[in-house]
């Protein structure tokens, strides 16, 4: 499967974001990650729809939007505005009402997936990987960046690539947030992952480009 690399400007210098993403294209990234909070579903507040539009002129890669807020449903319009190829929901927040609203973006001609979090069984996201473009397993408790990856996300990413395997998803995207580095990235692309997540391993390193590869290899 195509491994992925999705730097998450999370960690980026926020007074930056227009040169960061045209950065990031330079060096070989093949999404942006967005980490939208709202202070409620994560304690932090980051940026939201406004900051995605104006980082949307400064490159064609895929901005994929992780909207870890409360209501998700009740922002979905302004965020297709703005310009995002992807937007991920969580489980948490989303309840019951997961699977519509994940039918909703993709209305909007953008893709969708739905998160857990690492308190969450991972069988919560079996039903959206029947027709989910992505699936997005969280190794860190959202919030922040430049924390410990949780070893076991390890089986529950295994058990999820499995499962789409089973029902004939075997190419479905399945991606990871948090606390991936260039050393532990191998055994979370052998669990099954490969959409790769990193803040701080990217934005952490000097040469950004060789990161980003390093982590690809
Ligand atoms: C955490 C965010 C992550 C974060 C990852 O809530 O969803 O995307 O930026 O950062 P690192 O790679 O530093 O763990
Ligand atoms: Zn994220």
């Amino acid at each position: 499967m195509k491994i992925k690399i999705a730097p998450s400007i999370l960690s980026s210098d926020f007074a930056k974001l227009g040169e960061t993403a045209e950065m990031l294209e330079r060096c070989g990234a093949d999404l942006i990650h967005c980490d939208v909070m709202d202070g409620n579903f994560v304690p932090p507040i980051t940026f939201g729809a406004q900051a995605v539009k104006a980082i949307r002129p400064h490159t064609a890669l895929p901005l994929d939007c992780h909207l870890m807020v409360l209501h998700p449903n009740t922002h979905l319009g302004e965020f297709v505005k703005a310009g995002a190829d992807l937007i991920s929901v969580h489980a948490e927040a989303c309840g019951a009402g997961t699977a519509d609203l994940l039918r909703e973006i993709q209305a909007h001609g953008v893709k969708a997936c739905a998160v857990v979090n690492p308190e969450t069984e991972i069988e919560a996201l079996f039903p959206a990987a029947e027709f989910a473009d992505m699936l997005l397993v969280m190794s860190v408790h959202p919030g922040w960046g430049g924390q410990k990856f949780i070893p076991e996300s390890l089986k529950k990413i295994e058990r999820l690539r499995n499962h789409c395997i089973r029902i004939g998803r075997d190419e479905l995207d399945i991606e990871v947030d948090g606390g991936v580095t260039v050393e532990n990235v191998g055994e979370i692309v052998s669990a099954g992952a490969n959409v790769i997540v990193a803040g701080n391993a990217v934005f952490g390193s000097r040469d950004i480009a060789g990161t980003i590869a390093r982590l690809r290899g």
